[in-house]
């Protein structure tokens, strides 16, 4: 007989962890009756609940008179004849209260070394850099492109965008110089901001040669500036005219710079992610409704207080790292880490020792990187967190996928010592910050389940026509009332945005999300069961099969045909395998091996070592129906080693599932 248990702890959880009595007294949502109150006041007057609230927790320089605008739906917009800044809700507001000389962020290094910067000093940086910018001639509107180490110089180039009210658009360090210029070009980005290399382990990589070979890929003639900060000593390419070294674009300039007012739906930012088809979007987002939740769900769902020490691991690259690492923490007023290296170096053992050597208080990460530390915990005793002092830890986070039972109950028992609320926090890049949580001093907690939506967030999980289904069957998840910090567009494809997200079968108001969802039974609890469309997320990283696919197929001297599918994996959620059909037939062997780590290599090249494949079979012909369509769902089962019991009487070739077995 097979062992049961772990299938069971996925279908059914019964086990329920009750915030204590401490913890709920002193919450600022407190218990189950302060949420169910702030939920009946959305419910009873839902413009006036979001208009008290962007009043209490923004600094507007000119206050909104109307909360929402639903006239031209789905573009909706919030608060839009307010004014503000979201640089300054982030540091001036802080000046003259107790705040000013508090340490904001605490950067530690790749390898090791630690710098301290108060707001004041934070304030100091961003106003010099922003003068920087202006004094290239960038200004409002404008859009800068942000290609950096996750350093302080990151997030000072985000505020100082901000501050000027140019709209950034940060791309992930990690992304190709292919990737890199398609995105210039969508966004039309007039600079980029970039350093010469970037430390990970102790290696240091470069990002300025990327950032070369990106513009030299051509159509990039918007970009007039490049202004690279020196990570590292070592010199890089520079073009004369156009690059300029931070101590170059810095030298002279006042460190105070007036922030821009600019309207409540001026775009803040573009954050590309991957969607169905093989182009990556723009995601827009507005500043007001934007700053407002950043601001609010550090309080909500981190219940942040003075004293606390915040660490969100995500990079700036993400959406992750706009809301918890750019702005949110900073808007709330936070001692914030913000860590360039990666969790395994010099040993697994980093994070735990940070949280020790901080007295970090919050930390929030993502189950890959929870379980791969597992992993490395469990079979060496001097990485694993009972070597580090994590008493200074209250609450613990989860991002960016379905974290599984067990890695739950490990991060719960190993690091928070069945004492910290762990908060596994549901959204996208598209929602701008949190929508399904659990509220640490009022949420029981359920392993894998990311519980109940937050106030003022209309979840609901239907058919395809839009219809509620009941609590324990499957459906879409759709949120159906818009939200300040929602997306406002597909930059530049305002007709990708409506089809994308407001299916007109369902209304054309609703927002789908893309993933399937469940609610329990007995509680109403919410467990996303992973994505719906063509979207793969790999150790947290949102992949599109079409965009791994169209770069397959880019590889012509080689490459006829490719599909590609995810299949789960322990470590990294979901893996990417491809199908391939090459032009010269079928290899087998060592030319297989060779064939493949070559077509991982293009990929690489092609979108950034994120998207490369870990399986790639071969065969003659992919699996398709009489009428050409290839059979995904055959290829998902063989991608999983599961043997075929599904009707292949449909299929035009069915000799070609033996040939696709042997993956490289
Ligand atoms: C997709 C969004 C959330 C910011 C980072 C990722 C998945 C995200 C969870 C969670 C289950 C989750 C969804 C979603 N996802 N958080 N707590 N539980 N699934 O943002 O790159 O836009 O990806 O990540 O599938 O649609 P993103």
């Amino acid at each position: 007989m097979s062992t049961p248990s772990a299938i069971e702890s996925v279908l059914v959880e019964n086990r329920v962890f009750e915030p204590s009595e401490a913890t709920v007294k002193a919450a600022r949502i407190s218990g189950m009756d302060g949420y169910n109150a702030l939920c009946a006041e959305a419910a009873a007057d839902f413009e006036g609940f979001w208009a008290r609230l962007a009043r209490e927790n923004v600094v507007w320089n000119k206050p909104f008179t109307k909360t929402l605008d639903e006239s031209n739906a789905p573009f909706y917009k919030w608060f839009e004849d307010g004014e503000l800044n979201a640089s300054y809700n982030c540091l001036d507001k802080h000046m003259g209260t107790p705040n000013e000389n508090k340490t904001a962020v605490i950067f530690e290094a790749d390898g090791g070394e630690v710098t301290k910067t108060t707001y004041k000093e934070l304030l100091a940086k961003v106003s010099q850099f922003a003068n920087a910018l202006k004094s290239r001639g960038i200004n409002k509107g404008d859009r800068v492109l942000i290609y950096m180490p996750m350093t302080l110089e990151g997030v000072v180039a985000m505020q100082a965008c901000a501050r000027i009210g140019a709209t950034h658009s940060v791309v992930f360090g990690g992304f190709s110089a292919k990737a890199l210029q398609e995105r210039i070009i969508d966004a039309g980005a007039v600079a980029v901001v970039t350093a010469n290399f970037q430390m990970r382990g102790g290696k240091e990589l470069p990002l300025k040669a990327i950032v070369d070979e990106g513009l030299s890929l051509g159509g990039c003639e918007s970009i007039k500036t490049v202004l690279v900060f020196e990570r590292t000593p070592t010199a890089c390419n520079m073009v004369a005219g156009r690059d300029m070294t931070f101590t170059e674009a810095l030298a002279g300039q006042s460190t105070e710079c007036a922030p821009v007012m600019v309207g409540a739906e001026h775009p803040l930012f573009i954050l590309f992610t991957s969607g169905s088809t093989g182009k990556p979007k723009g995601v827009q987002h507005a500043t007001g409704g934007f700053v407002l939740w950043a601001k609010l769900t550090m309080d909500w769902t981190f219940d942040l207080r003075a004293d606390d020490v915040f660490w969100c691991t995500a990079d700036i690259g993400w959406i992750t790292g706009h809301a918890y690492v750019a702005y949110g923490p900073l808007a709330a007023g936070a001692t914030q880490i913000i860590f360039e290296g990666v969790p395994t170096y010099p040993n697994a053992g980093r994070f735990w020792q940070m949280i020790e050597r901080h007295k970090c208080s919050i930390f929030y990460t993502a189950p890959t990187a929870i379980r791969s530390l597992i992993k490395s915990a469990e079979s060496d005793a001097k990485v694993h967190p009972d070597a580090s002092d994590l008493s200074s830890l209250r609450i613990l986070g989860s991002v960016g996928e379905p974290i599984n039972p067990e890695a739950w109950m490990w991060y719960y028992k190993n690091v928070g010592k069945e004492k910290c609320p762990i908060v596994d926090t549901f959204w996208q890049t598209e929602t701008g910050g949190h929508m399904i949580t659990p509220l640490p001093g009022a949420t029981p907690l359920v392993p894998g389940s990311c519980t109940l939506p937050l106030p003022g967030i209309m979840a609901a999980i239907v058919d395809e026509a839009g219809h509620d289904v009941p609590n324990g069957s499957g459906g879409m998840l759709v949120i159906k009332r818009p939200w300040p910090s929602m997306i406002r567009t597909i930059w530049g494809d305002p007709e990708r945005f409506k089809a994308s997200y407001f299916p007109a079968e369902m209304g054309g108001t609703y927002y789908l999300a893309g993933d399937g969802a469940v609610r329990s039974a007995d509680r109403g609890y919410f467990r996303i069961t992973g994505r719906i469309d063509d979207v793969l997320n790999v150790s947290g990283h949102r992949m599109g099969t079409m965009e791994i696919e169209s770069a397959l197929v880019a590889k012509t001297d080689l490459v006829a045909e490719a599909a590609v599918v995810g299949r789960p994996d322990d470590l990294t959620g979901e893996a990417i395998c491809a199908f391939v059909v090459l032009k010269r037939g079928v290899p087998t062997g060592d030319e297989a091996k060779a064939i493949a780590k070559q077509l991982r290599d293009w990929v690489a090249k092609e979108i950034g070592p994120i998207a490369k494949p870990k399986d790639i079979r071969f065969g003659e012909n992919l699996p398709k129906t009489r009428s050409g369509k290839i059979m995904r769902r055959l290829l998902r089962s063989l991608a999983k080693g599961e043997s075929i019991t599904q009707d292949t009487s449909t299929l035009e070739n069915p000799a070609i599932l033996s040939q696709l077995g042997q993956a490289y």
